[in-house]
């Protein structure tokens, strides 16, 4: 019996060494494992007439022989598989499947439309300059002209880091707006001087369809000798053509900003309702776009150039404006929300 055992695991184990395929592999398994006519079967049946002292152990004889041919079987089948030799009906790889591409990011409509406006600007010679988000008051709004008393800085507050002046230094805010750089370009790199600075801003709103804490502006900066309005209207037209793609109405409103003199907004007619009213053009039809103007001598100043020598223009564009206007997107607070159902769509 003792010998049985070890006999059919040795002439199984140089059977299954021996297969070739799926096919022969099948049958080795049914020569040894099937529960009728299988030799372990057959074995299993032989022990019940064994003495009783000894069925014990021939009963673990032939569960460990068991055990090894099926991982002996096992092996086999992975081999089989390895060499391409397996069930070919059930390892066939079809090839020609389309597999679930993976899904690429792609840049937000703000970065796009930056990248849009930097080309604009670059092809008339305009170099591409970044700054500071954490900021100091001295260039947010002392060397913009606007002093600490200045009301002007009642329209702009902001987040202040370090408010206290008390320690001598200069408090640190973030950025209201793009223009810091302004100055930070003239002390750089001074005149004549043509740059556009696109970058994030923030601002200590109560958030609704049309404002946010936090958005994109690109500033403009132009200084040369006879700088004049009508520089600033040609590149504006010019500007406007490139992104719209489209004639776009706007006007120009005298405006306010201590920073240049004179200023202007120009406003372009709403092109999520056609100038008819909505919540984002407050129902009058017209977006402010962009605030616009001659440098401020001061500022000039301040950025270490003479203005008795040169001029410049200078404008900041709303670019989360312009992309709300440009793929109709009625509420601002959707470009931050990091909501992929919105973010997908551009
Ligand atoms: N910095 C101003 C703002 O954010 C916009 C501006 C820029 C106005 C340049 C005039 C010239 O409100």
């Amino acid at each position: 019996m003792d010998l049985d055992i070890k006999k059919i695991k040795e002439q199984a184990i140089k059977e299954i060494e021996g297969v070739k395929n799926s096919e022969e592999w099948e049958q080795i398994k049914n020569k040894y494992f099937s529960r009728k006519s299988g030799e372990l079967a057959k074995l299993l049946k032989d022990i019940k007439d064994v003495s009783e002292d000894l069925r014990p152990k021939f009963g673990a004889m032939a569960n460990q022989v068991k055990d090894e041919l099926e991982k002996a079987l096992d092996i086999k089948m992975s081999e089989l598989k390895y060499k391409g030799n397996g069930n070919l009906e059930r390892d066939f790889i079809d090839v020609t499947l389309n597999v679930e591409k993976y899904k690429l990011g792609h840049l937000h409509p703000v970065t796009q439309i930056s990248m849009e406006l930097e080309d604009i600007f670059k092809s008339m010679g305009f170099m591409i300059l970044d700054g500071p988000e954490l900021e100091s008051d001295y260039y947010n709004f002392e060397a913009l002209n606007i002093p600490s008393w200045h009301p002007a800085r009642d329209t702009q507050d902001t987040f202040y880091i370090d408010p206290l002046t008390s320690s001598g230094h200069d408090p640190q805010l973030l950025r209201t707006h793009t223009s810091p750089v302004q100055v930070r370009a003239m002390q750089k790199y001074g005149a004549p001087l043509r740059c556009v600075v696109p970058g994030r801003v923030f601002r200590n709103e109560a958030t609704d369809a049309s404002h946010e804490h936090t958005f994109y502006q690109l500033e403009g900066l132009m200084i040369d000798k006879d700088i004049s309005i009508s520089n600033l209207i040609a590149v504006m037209k010019e500007l406007l053509s490139g992104i719209f793609k489209t004639e776009v109405k706007v006007r120009l409103r005298p405006g306010y900003f201590p920073f240049v003199e004179p200023g202007f907004e120009l406003d372009i007619q709403c092109l999520i309702c056609g100038g008819k009213g909505c919540p984002v053009c407050k129902q009058s039809g017209w977006v402010e776009l962009l605030p616009c103007g001659l440098v401020h001598p001061n500022v000039l100043k301040y950025g270490g150039i003479d203005p008795k020598k040169y001029s410049g223009f200078a404008f900041g564009l709303g670019l989360t404006r312009l992309v709300m206007m440009k793929y109709k997107i009625d509420d601002i607070r959707l470009l931050q929300s990091g909501d992929l159902r919105f973010l997908n769509q551009f």
